[in-house]
């Protein structure tokens, strides 16, 4: 057998980190009933909070093991307008429901998150449009002024002025809104995020076309500056954007850019206050993961990611992120593990560029053969492969196949027994543990360079190997982002891993 040495070279791809700021879940029940004209019957409300005994979720729970376990750091707490003024436009706020509602903002607070009050009523209130033709601007006036008043000194309150607005005039709808900025903070609530929706159930691939983007962020502070207010945004993988149908279409990077690329324009950000897939729907895993990836990786201008939902959802609901009880403690579905969680825990460790690269490049110096293997990882997506081929007096090949179908939290993707032989064939072995992926691999050879990233537990690949004689390897991993990009350039026999 020829013995061929390969010089190798390795790139590692670590830009820094870039993840949105926020990360969380909709903690749903208040909003419950809520239908898109608005009509929210207060009977149907469900606040997440088992101490109402009212068969709400375990809302409170939910947040701790969010924020504790995963480091979430955003709620969004929708609710009805009736409920909060028991049924009486424009009144005041009813003591008895907002201490309710209170006490699960409470318990939100008490993670230390950031907590969204969300008004869940699309713009509406009994199938009247606000400022045109429904309820008057001052009633929805009355309403934020109330509650950012309330919660001024609370610096972890975000105000989320309503969900999903549509079918309506944009300008006059823009109008409105700004009266309530002005309002909240001539409240005294001057600091909080304050999120400004568009129309088309805010969603990302309308916000831009359908004008509201622009129309919101020319809104102001008092003061003229447009400091904490940010767009809101909310989008769906399945065909409709209703968020009602299993299978997931789209990976919405399309949409999302777009708005990413108008607020760069603009100078200013977002938050994602709402998305969602489902845990059973078809190539959901894979598209609500590269959404997620891509979102994380314009955390530039995305500030924050909010799925749906928690809450008092059971975890049968068709978008369900709610964790079940296993011996006494929450724990997540996949789902939430590897697309919610995960990409935002990857995206901490490396650099989201929207299409990287690495290479890698082996030659042959003994057998007058040469040799090359690539890596290329473009932008985040579930699957790699690497070939190798060498020519001259022996025949190399290597295909290598990593299906990695979702990323997730931890480093489990451990290479050991880092050699370095300065080319000389001198006998290594290297035991590779693709935790998660398949079994531990043994590879004889002599390496003469390698590196380690991290891969994550759960996710799940497939990788077919196919060597003889000498064999140069480049190992790609990725899933949603860049983890790891190295050349492994040995001789002598290898074993097939
Ligand atoms: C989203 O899907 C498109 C089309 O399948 C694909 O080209 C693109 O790479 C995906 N985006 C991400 C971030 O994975």
């Amino acid at each position: 057998m020829l013995i061929k040495s390969f010089v190798s070279s390795f790139a590692l791809l670590q830009l820094g980190a870039a993840r949105v700021q926020f990360l969380g879940i909709g903690i749903a029940g208040g909003d419950f009933g809520c239908e898109i004209d608005g009509s929210c019957p207060t009977g149907s409300t469900q606040l997440p909070l088992r101490s109402f005994n009212l068969g709400g979720g375990d809302g409170e729970g939910q947040m701790k093991h969010f924020s504790q376990d995963d480091g979430m750091n955003l709620f969004r707490l929708p609710i009805s307008w009736q409920s909060l003024v028991n049924n009486q436009l424009g009144a005041r706020l009813d003591a008895s429901n907002l201490a309710k509602y209170d006490k699960l903002v409470q318990a939100c607070l008490a993670t230390g998150a950031h907590c969204m009050i969300d008004i869940h009523n699309f713009a509406r209130w009994n199938g009247g449009i606000i400022g045109q033709g429904g309820p008057t601007d001052e009633q929805f006036v009355s309403l934020w002024t109330q509650l950012a008043t309330k919660y001024a000194g609370s610096a972890n309150i975000v105000f989320e002025l309503m969900n999903e607005p549509h079918d309506l005039d944009v300008p006059t709808w823009a109008a409105t809104c700004q009266k309530v900025i002005t309002a909240i903070r001539s409240a005294g609530a001057l600091k909080q995020m304050i999120l400004l929706p568009g129309t088309n159930f805010d969603s990302a691939a309308h916000l831009v076309g359908s004008g509201s983007a622009q129309a919101l962020m020319a809104l102001t502070n008092p003061d003229g500056t447009t400091d904490n207010l940010l767009l809101d945004v909310h989008k769906y993988l399945d065909e409709d954007n209703s968020g009602t149908h299993a299978a997931c279409v789209t990976n919405n990077t399309d949409a999302f850019g777009e708005v990413a690329a108008f607020l760069r324009q603009a100078g200013r950000k977002a938050i994602v206050s709402e998305t969602g897939a489902a845990p059973a729907g078809s190539a959901c895993m894979e598209r609500f993961c590269e959404q997620n990836a891509f979102i994380n990786a314009n955390s530039d201008v995305f500030v924050g990611l909010v799925a749906w939902a928690a809450g008092s959802f059971d975890t049968s609901y068709i978008l369900g992120l709610t964790p079940s009880q296993k011996n006494g403690k929450y724990v997540d579905n996949a789902l939430a593990t590897k697309c919610v969680v995960g990409t935002w825990l990857e995206s901490s460790e490396f650099a989201p560029p929207a299409v990287s690269s690495a290479s890698a490049r082996a030659s042959s110096s003994s057998a007058g053969g040469s040799g090359s293997s690539s890596a290329v990882a473009t932008s985040p997506t579930t699957t790699q492969s690497t070939s190798v081929e060498v020519e001259g007096g022996v025949s190399t090949s290597e295909s290598t196949v990593i299906e990695a179908s979702t990323p997730t939290p931890a480093p489990t993707l451990t290479t050991t027994a880092l050699v370095v032989s300065s080319g000389l064939p001198l006998p290594a072995t290297v035991s590779e543990t693709l935790a998660g992926l398949d079994a531990p691999n043994t590879v004889t050879g002599t390496i003469q360079t390698t590196a380690t990233r991290n891969l994550v537990p759960g996710a799940s690949a497939t990788k077919s190997t196919v060597t003889s004689g000498g064999l140069s390897r480049a190992v790609s991993c990725r899933g949603g982002l860049v983890w790891f990009s190295a050349v492994v350039g040995f001789v002598a026999t290898a074993g097939l891993f």
